[in-house]
């Protein structure tokens, strides 16, 4: 019985990492990149303009990078979004997915 709590554990603990490592970036890359993104999203990427604004701080770095090349490819389609992916390559995209997943995300109520 022992065992098995410890095998889930561990098997639990690898599968986080996995997660956190799932897209590799260059963190202080993406927040160089990221003075585009706080007039919006908040320079913290969690303070955004208004409830509009989704908070990027603390989201898993592979939903960042995946929502980023679905809005350049069109596949999700916001017209704000698709304005600011048009000029960013497969790398910045990744340092910036890297680089907001790595903020603390805040939760809190709606304002
Ligand atoms: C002019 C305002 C504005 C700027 C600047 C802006 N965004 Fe956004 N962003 C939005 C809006 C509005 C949405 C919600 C769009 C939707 O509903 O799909 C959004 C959504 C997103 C999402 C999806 C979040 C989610 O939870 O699904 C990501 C990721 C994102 N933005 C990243 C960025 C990055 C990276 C930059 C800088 C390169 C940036 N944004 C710049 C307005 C902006």
């Amino acid at each position: 019985m022992k065992t098995k709590l410890l095998l889930a554990v561990v098997l639990f603990c690898l599968a986080g990492q996995a997660t956190a490592i799932g897209v590799k970036g260059d963190a202080a890359a993406g927040k160089q990149k990221a003075t585009a993104c706080a007039a919006c999203h908040g320079a913290d990427g969690n303070k955004t303009l208004d409830n509009s604004y989704p908070k990027l701080a603390g989201q898993y770095p592979d939903y960042l990078l995946k929502t980023l090349r679905e809005y350049k490819s069109g596949k999700r389609v916001n017209a704000v979004m698709a304005a600011q992916v048009q000029a960013l390559s497969e790398a910045d995209m990744a340092n910036l997915a890297v680089y907001y997943g790595s903020l603390k995300g805040q939760m809190g109520v709606v304002k």
